[in-house]
């Protein structure tokens, strides 16, 4: 591809419009008889086609070859991927962490190097998610995957991705999150890992639900939180490179793979709202009190998956970037609570304060519904005795994927070595210091 590969059309939802070579895209009609220098038009619609029209998203592509043809598929085995939540696992009411998750055995691509680690709700129902994490080193060359079961955001952790997709390259580094759509075939590079830093490792939330789309802002008004215009979609880019591909399809929650003769990245030009994009975190307008208390975490919110319920989402996507601390007469990191929603979190770097040792980047931890958690001992002791100057939070990005679907975890995830089994040790010494 060629280096104008690297280049981004801003915005979120944006009717884009992009040619890799000039001329290619049609104007005034989306399927003339024949398109511009005989590409083939192909359609790719994310939502019904009586969607409303803010939600409807789809794009025309105009590619050298269309997307069926292709060789037939053959079931394909990836037995860590598991989709939707196992219910044959009995799962205790309790709070759930791993310390960072080892990154032995991953010297595998990022389809093969996917870990579920707790998953939700049903793909055929179109509701729910899972929690994954990628372990890998090695890039996809002549693979490419389509997931027909749900969205994909990305959240790197260690190693930057270069995210090859049918509508341009997204070139994407910790810190910075990519939202990848149903039924988009990829390609994911490591650049990092291919020189010698080792392997690369992140999250990825699959959305089975509704779209991700940027939360209503309410009383905020019409600026805050992740605004539309820091998100970035592909130019189109195409390859040229002669010679076969294998297409690894995720279809009902299983993959398959298929033989391709040419690549399927063959888009020279598109134009619609349905397209990759990514977001740099670091352009979060993080909004808290100025006052005294808390805020609800939802305040953090960069994206959101609805459910049929107003208001209680199939998924949010909530970080915890760097930001200032000014609340007086205020315990300071999130106090103790059970909720409705349930927690899966995750680090990206530094240090998150509610849990200043035991929570480490890489690492995870889910609190489902109604199991109770907070800070530890060591934070609150610290917290309820501190100086209450202004504080900057500086160097630390966590998040959250909060769903209305409790997350169950795989049984990978709960016999691997890096479950915490001493978790709920850490609140053991909160001590009755009542004295009236
Ligand atoms: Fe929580």
């Amino acid at each position: 591809m060629s280096t104008d590969a690297l280049r981004y059309q801003s915005g979120f939802g944006n009717e884009y419009a992009s040619e890799a070579v000039a001329g290619a895209l049609p104007q005034g009609r989306n399927s003339p008889q024949r398109a511009p220098f005989d590409l083939y038009p192909e359609l790719i619609s994310g939502t019904a086609f009586t969607a409303p029209r803010h939600e409807n998203r789809r794009s025309w592509m105009y590619r050298r070859q269309p997307s069926v043809v292709s060789g037939r598929y053959q079931a394909c085995a990836q037995p860590h991927w598991q989709t939707g939540a196992d219910r044959d696992i009995a799962l205790a009411p309790e709070p759930l962490r791993w310390h960072p998750i080892p990154l032995e055995n991953a010297e595998v691509d990022f389809v093969d190097g996917i870990r579920t680690l707790a998953a939700n709700g049903d793909a055929e129902a179109h509701s729910g998610v899972a929690a994954h994490v990628y372990l890998a080193s090695r890039s996809m060359e002549r693979r490419a995957f389509v997931n027909a079961d749900g969205e994909m955001l990305l959240v790197p952790q260690q190693g930057r991705l270069t995210i090859t997709t049918e509508m341009g390259v997204l070139d994407v580094k910790p810190g910075e999150i990519a939202l990848l759509p149903r039924g988009v075939a990829f390609k994911i590079a490591l650049p990092d890992s291919e020189a010698g830093a080792g392997p690369s490792r992140g999250y990825v939330c699959e959305n089975y639900g509704a779209q991700f789309r940027l939360p209503e802002l309410g009383p905020i008004g019409s600026n805050g939180l992740a605004n539309a215009r820091d998100f970035q979609a592909p130019v189109a880019a195409f390859e040229s490179e002669a010679g076969g591909y294998e297409i690894v399809k995720k279809f009902a929650g299983r993959l398959w793979r298929a033989p391709m003769k040419q690549s399927p990245f063959n888009v020279v030009a598109w134009h619609g709202n349905l397209a990759p994009v990514k977001y740099d975190t670091a352009n979060f307008m993080t909004i808290g009190s100025i006052s005294f208390d808390h805020p609800d975490p939802s305040i953090f919110t960069v994206l959101t998956s609805p459910s049929d319920t107003p208001g209680t989402a199939n998924c949010d996507f909530v970080i915890f970037p760097p930001r200032w601390l000014v609340m007086e007469n205020t315990f300071r990191p999130p106090w103790y609570h059970r909720n409705l929603m349930s927690e899966f979190m995750g680090l990206v770097y530094g240090e998150y304060d509610a849990k200043p040792g035991g929570f480490k980047p890489g690492g995870a931890s889910l609190h489902n519904a109604m199991v109770p958690h907070g800070p530890d001992e060591e934070a609150f002791e610290k917290a309820s005795h501190a100086d209450l100057k202004p504080q900057k939070l500086d160097n630390t990005l966590a998040f959250m994927f909060e769903s209305r679907f409790r997350f169950i975890p795989t049984a990978w995830a709960l016999q691997s070595p890096a479950l915490d089994t001493d978790y709920a040790d850490c609140w053991a010494g909160l001590k009755d210091q009542f004295k009236p």
